[in-house]
């Protein structure tokens, strides 16, 4: 899966109260893919077929069963193995009239060898109902292939905590004997955004229904009772009946598709091409009355599919033009080819995460897949390269070669995200994307691995057992900083290396599923190859970043050459009670440069050492410390050195690498917060950036400014802070008033564009009078004209600007604007931007729409609220909201579409006073009955975050104000 919303640049990028980038921090950081709903709804039997004639019924055993009973584990026992399943399904788009409900009704048959002697048949069914007796066996139908006897079924019950359907039999099945096991289901078509569920839009004022899905990591079970472990690979034989008028997509490729008469009904029935041997997570089945285009690049055939009216309007365009050629780069980088004859790529209206790689039928949220030139950004442009080379990677890492089991998601998700930016490079190599990855999962990982509640990469197998354990793992840390460790790997290791071990290593296990220290072996082999010297194996090494939680701090004094690490922790105070098998030390890679000239590499094996050469003699040399960021750890240095590289960036600020000024703002923020170093000496390195043009140092100081407008936001501080931003982010701003002919034209780079938004942001935010002038007049052109003449670059940070200085007027405007987008990334910068607004009753009534998903869809509604709670104003109302109505949120609104994580963290983002954490603890204690889900977690952490906020500002303070008003007399 690709990562859940995202908040792109031109809506991260914060306007005058949106937190800069905090807000993609957070929400980014948090659980995003939490499929809560198998958390609260165990137990919950789905509503049943009511119109269909059939009988429904179920029973369950009462909870006193014995625990030591095979259904009540987890995992299935190992006693049988899917080899090829034939899945019938019949999704109905219009509601049953009896109970109004949508349902699918299905028949499935499995193909399965014993493996060892058993008389129980094991398997996942969740919220599915079956037809016939299940209390005498009556509703299954069981076969032994070679025409053997086989035993009968006597009972059948569902275990709803493990999510089984267990079959009782009176006598074994045999060891080495072929059987195959018939069903007949049904299950609700609901719209919870997990398994078999609908998605509804409008087209041309009127409502339209599709069905579609979304399997990982443990919703297949939720559309037809399978063997649903990512092991137990298998073939599919799918068909999909339908309406007449509508398109059936899966897996294969459609083999026919033919008028049929069903229980009177005239529906078409498609019949696809069988799969792969595959994971069951990877499965999908979508019936819509989508439109599409296609190409064929070398035998395979790319389809775009989407609503209609976006494909007619091009917007399926651009994702079709790049991924032949992303596929065609991904063929040579794995040296494999495109394991499967087609791929298709679809749009869903309501979609959870980022998109999922079903193997040949991507599904992906619109704002993912859809650009249209007059609407999207190059910040939506460049999320829609990214997330398809993400999910085409994984056609080969993680469907073709699959982990074994869950506990090892980081290796497939670390590695889609890493090599997702190596995909976006080869469609759009000017873009300079690959250097993004330090700003957006380096140092964004960073924040959450440096706190002692941090996890390692790697989980045990036994520790990963409910799918609530397995949703909990698709964090910041799988993605983040698996993609971060693994580019530190193919660095040191060097690309022809790394892709060499990964080659051989896909080859061996196509078709089956490995663990993660496999690719480590087929690594050393390719290491093994070459003359490349390591100070030890890739698997002693990588051992060090992967089991344990955190990263290093590596200290620099170079008036000794003394180089040493040490876990770095946000919190100085806080306590690390999770033993590490290393002690928290790491096999370090070293790559660095002294005054202009890279050094040769050094590793730091041990906890300290000492480097000659980096004892520096002179008043002018510089020591610089992982170069590119390219290794996952901090650095430091002694007091001289920070001097030497604070003069250098204000003398010469490219004699530094671009990305290693972005590293020298965030590591000394960071090192700041942890009070490695003073306050004052981070806020030193933003005095250059009066001279700066480049993006991604910019962008550093913003993310890290963040914290300070948070924290001072509602004092005196504030007006200080001010004024000093404000003179360091004028030259910027006349500098792109300049380059753009006054506004009137776009920067020609990818990251100047998206520099061009900080500045405008960034001065209207601070007050900046000819900034607000400039973007109020544009909002107004277009309220009086009725033609937008904003760029898509420009909107959200324009949109947001003009909302909050306007009232009702603008506000309502762009309400309207909103519901008559015609393309999701519109909407959602007017989603982000109407949460602007400095009126308190219409954040209050903006507050109310979130709840009704007429007005705003499920999977839109958290992020809605934070970004309410990120506007200053808004924050006070967004937490009375969420307080008062957390039994309704929590029960009424709950399930896949809400994460709590992510709204406890935002709405809870400011907190600094003691007032505040009375309320915090108030409101864990009042809903102590009701629980907070998978915001548990968040809800310690918020309270902990509120103690560490109040302690920095009393420490901080005082010397912030001061040198905000020394700076601004001071000129430099
Ligand atoms: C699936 O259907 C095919 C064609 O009808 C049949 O040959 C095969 O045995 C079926 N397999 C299973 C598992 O039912
Ligand atoms: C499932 O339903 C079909 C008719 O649609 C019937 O032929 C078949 O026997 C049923 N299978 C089971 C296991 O009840
Ligand atoms: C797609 O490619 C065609 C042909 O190269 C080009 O004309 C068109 O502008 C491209 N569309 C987009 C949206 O990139
Ligand atoms: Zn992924």
């Amino acid at each position: 899966m690709a990562k859940g919303f995202f908040i792109s640049k031109a809506v991260g990028i914060g306007g005058i109260f949106v937190g800069v980038a905090a807000l993609s921090i957070i929400i980014a950081l948090s659980v995003v893919y939490s499929q809560e709903k198998s958390k609260n709804n165990n137990n919950q039997v789905s509503p049943t077929d009511g119109g269909g004639g059939t009988t429904t019924t179920s029973s369950t055993k009462p909870t006193t069963t014995p625990p030591n009973n095979p259904w009540n584990k987890y995992r299935l026992p190992q006693t049988l193995v899917p080899i090829e399943y034939n899945v019938t399904l019949w999704p109905r788009l219009k509601p049953d009239p009896a109970t109004g409900l949508y349902i699918f009704t299905g028949e499935s048959s499995v193909l399965f060898e014993c493996v060892e002697d058993t008389d129980l048949i094991i398997i996942h069914s969740n919220k599915l109902n079956y037809s016939g007796s299940m209390s005498d066996g009556g509703f299954a139908h069981l076969s032994a292939v070679s025409g053997h006897s086989v035993p009968s079924v006597n009972e059948g019950f569902l275990f709803f905590e493990t999510q089984f359907l267990v079959l009782k039999l009176n006598g074994n099945l045999l060891k080495g004997q072929l059987y195959i096991l018939s069903l007949n289901f049904t299950g609700e078509l609901a719209d919870d955004l997990g398994g078999f569920y609908r998605s509804e839009y409008t087209e041309g004022g009127t409502k339209k229904v599709m069905a579609t899905t979304q399997m990982q990591p443990t919703d297949a079970r939720k559309s037809f009772p399978c063997f649903d472990e990512p092991a137990l690979k298998s073939y599919f034989n799918i068909i999909l009946i339908h309406d007449v008028g509508t398109v059936a997509l899966s897996n294969g490729r459609e083999l026919e598709s033919k008028n049929v008469v069903i229980d009177g009904q005239n529906v078409l029935r498609t019949v696809f091409e069988r799969t792969e041997k595959m994971s069951t997570y990877l499965l999908a089945f979508i019936v819509s009355d989508y439109g599409n285009i296609g190409n064929n690049i070398g035998g395979v055939d790319i389809r775009i599919f989407a609503r209609k009216p976006a494909i007619t309007a091009g917007q399926g365009d651009y994702a079709l033009n790049i991924t032949g050629p992303i596929l065609k780069f991904f063929e040579e980088y794995y040296n494999s080819t495109y394991p499967l004859p087609k791929s298709d790529q679809i749009a869903i209206p309501d979609f959870n995460a980022g998109a999922m790689e079903n193997w040949g039928l991507i599904t992906y949220r619109e704002t993912a897949l859809l650009y249209d030139e007059e609407f999207s950004s190059n910040s939506n442009k460049q999320r829609i390269a990214t997330i398809i080379a993400h999910e085409l990677a994984h056609m080969w890492f993680g469907n073709l070669v699959t982990l074994r089991w869950w506990n090892d998601l980081w290796l497939n998700e670390g590695f889609a995200s890493y090599v997702e930016y190596l995909g976006a490079d080869e469609a759009e190599p000017e873009w300079n994307v690959k250097d993004l990855i330090v700003l957006s999962d380096v140092h964004r990982v960073f924040a959450v691995d440096a706190l002692t509640s941090s996890h390692p990469l790697s989980s045990k197998e036994e520790d990963i057992q409910k799918p609530a354990q397995i949703s909990e793992l698709f964090d910041a840390i799988s993605y983040s900083k698996g993609a971060s460790v693994l580019r530190m790997l193919s660095d040191f290791l060097t690309e022809p290396v790394f892709t060499k071990g990964l080659q051989s290593y896909l080859k061996e296990f196509a078709f089956s599923n490995t663990v993660y220290t496999d690719l480590w072996k087929h690594l050393q082999m390719a290491v093994e190859a070459t003359t490349t010297e390591l100070p030890d194996t890739v698997n002693n090494i990588m051992n060090t970043w992967v089991l344990q939680m955190g990263f290093p701090v590596v200290t620099i004094d170079t008036t000794s050459g003394a180089v040493s690490q040490k876990h770095f922790l946000l919190d100085p105070d806080s306590e690390v009670t999770t033993p590490s098998p290393y002690n928290y030390e790491w096999i370090v890679p070293i790559k660095w440069m002294k005054t202009k000239i890279i050094q040769t590499p050094k590793w730091l094996t041990q906890k300290s050492d000492t480097v000659n050469e980096m004892k520096v003699t002179t008043t002018s040399d510089w020591v610089l410390v992982n170069l590119d960021v390219v290794g996952y750890y901090r650095v430091n240095y002694d007091e001289g050195n920070w001097d030497r590289l604070l003069s250098a960036l204000s003398a010469r600020h490219e004699d530094i690498p671009t990305i290693n000024r972005a590293q020298l703002v965030d590591d000394a923020f960071n090192l700041a917060r942890a009070k490695i170093i003073p306050t004052v000496r981070a806020l030193q390195t933003t005095l250059y950036l009066k001279n700066e043009r480049h993006y991604m140092p910019w962008q550093s100081a913003l993310n890290n400014l963040d914290f300070f407008f948070l924290m001072f936001d509602r004092s005196e501080v504030y007006g200080h802070m001010q004024d000093y931003l404000r003179n360091q982010v004028t030259p910027l701003f006349e500098h792109y008033k300049t380059v753009t002919d006054n506004w009137t034209k776009v920067p020609t780079g990818h990251m100047d564009q998206y520099n061009q938004v900080n500045a405008i942001s960034l001065a209207c935010r601070t007050g900046l009078k000819a900034c607000q002038d400039l973007v109020q007049g544009w909002f107004k052109m277009w309220m009086d004209s009725g033609n937008n003449p904003i760029h898509p670059n420009l909107r959200y940070t324009v949109y947001c600007n003009a909302i909050a200085a306007g009232g009702a007027a603008e506000w309502n405007f762009a309400w309207e604007q909103f519901q008559n987008a015609s393309i999701a990334t519109e909407a959602d910068k007017l989603r982000a931007a109407l949460a602007c607004t400095t009126e308190p009753w219409l954040l209050n009534r903006y507050l109310e729409y979130t709840l009704n998903s007429s007005l705003i869809r499920k999977q839109d509604a958290t992020s809605t609220i934070v970004y309410i709670a990120q506007n200053v104003i808004g924050q006070s109302l967004a937490w009375d909201f969420v307080r008062a109505r957390w039994n309704y949120i929590f029960t009424q609104y709950g399930g896949g579409s809400f994460s709590f994580s992510n709204l406890v963290n935002g709405v809870t983002e400011r907190f600094s006073t003691e007032f505040e954490l009375q309320q915090l603890k108030q409101f864990k204690e009042d809903n102590a009955d009701v629980g907070f889900g998978s915001g548990t977690l968040a809800v310690d952490q918020s309270i902990e975050r509120t103690q560490a906020n109040m302690k920095w500002i009393a420490e901080n303070k005082e010397n912030v104000l001061n040198w905000f008003i020394e700076a601004v007399k001071t000129p430099t």
